[in-house]
């Protein structure tokens, strides 16, 4: 079963001059959560910004905070990320050594954990670790930028992630992230996928109150 519809910006297409602002009126156009990409220049060729952005921007907001970590080993960083204030730490399974002992660490950190599954790599993965995680992310583009088209052809990994997650019996989330907009969202919501991350389309909208409320409805009745 999915659950109420969530829209999660991802703050990578912001004003990183203005950076409190934007997410600050984020924020008061009523988001659910925000999505923080975390990005090495190793794992993906782009660099963003870590726990310390991150956690300057916690006081502003009561909004809730997800990390997804696009890093290669960050194993040492995980408790800075949680003492930012990320409640939810997404994280691929290729960048860990160990991928159970370190989504079994994120639990023991008192976090929610994660699982994000690139395009090309099958939910395989998700064997033998799906019950420490609390949300499945199936990226629907290739990790690293905003701004990039949605991939149509993971619409069936979706799919796919949605059984598995309800033969599980249990409440994981299952988010999409990547090219996510008014043309595309109704495609993953009918496949089941409840939590939505938004980055470039967001600024693309006259206000962000219009634009979440236009990305609710459409999610909510693909
Ligand atoms: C891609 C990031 C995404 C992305 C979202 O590596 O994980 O969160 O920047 O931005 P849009 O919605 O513009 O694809
Ligand atoms: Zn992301």
């Amino acid at each position: 079963m999915t659950g109420p519809v969530k829209i999660v910006p991802s703050v990578t297409t912001a004003d990183f001059s203005r950076l409190g602002e934007e997410v600050t009126a984020l924020a008061e156009a009523g988001v659910d959560r925000f999505h923080w990409d975390a990005m090495d220049g190793v794992f993906v060729p782009n660099l963003t910004f870590g726990p310390a952005v991150i956690g300057a921007c916690r006081p502003l907001v009561r909004t809730g905070f997800e990390v997804h970590i696009m890093c290669d080993r960050p194993e040492a960083m995980l408790p800075r990320y949680v003492e930012a204030g990320c409640e939810l730490l997404i994280v691929h399974p290729e960048t860990l050594r160990q991928p159970h002992a370190a989504y079994q660490q994120i639990r023991d950190l008192g976090a929610r954990v994660g699982i994000a599954v690139s395009p090309a790599t099958p939910l395989t993965v998700l064997d033998h670790v799906l019950d420490l995680a609390d949300l499945v992310l199936v990226m629907t583009v290739n990790p690293g930028f905003g701004g990039q088209a949605f991939l149509h052809s993971m619409m069936d990994k979706v799919a796919e992630a949605r059984a598995r997650i309800d033969a599980t019996g249990r409440d994981i989330e299952l988010e999409v992230d990547g090219g996510v907009g008014p043309d595309t969202i109704a495609e993953p919501a009918a496949r089941g996928a409840d939590v939505f991350v938004t980055g470039s389309a967001l600024w693309k909208y006259d206000t962000f109150p219009a634009a979440v409320t236009d990305l609710r409805a459409r999610a909510a009745a693909p």
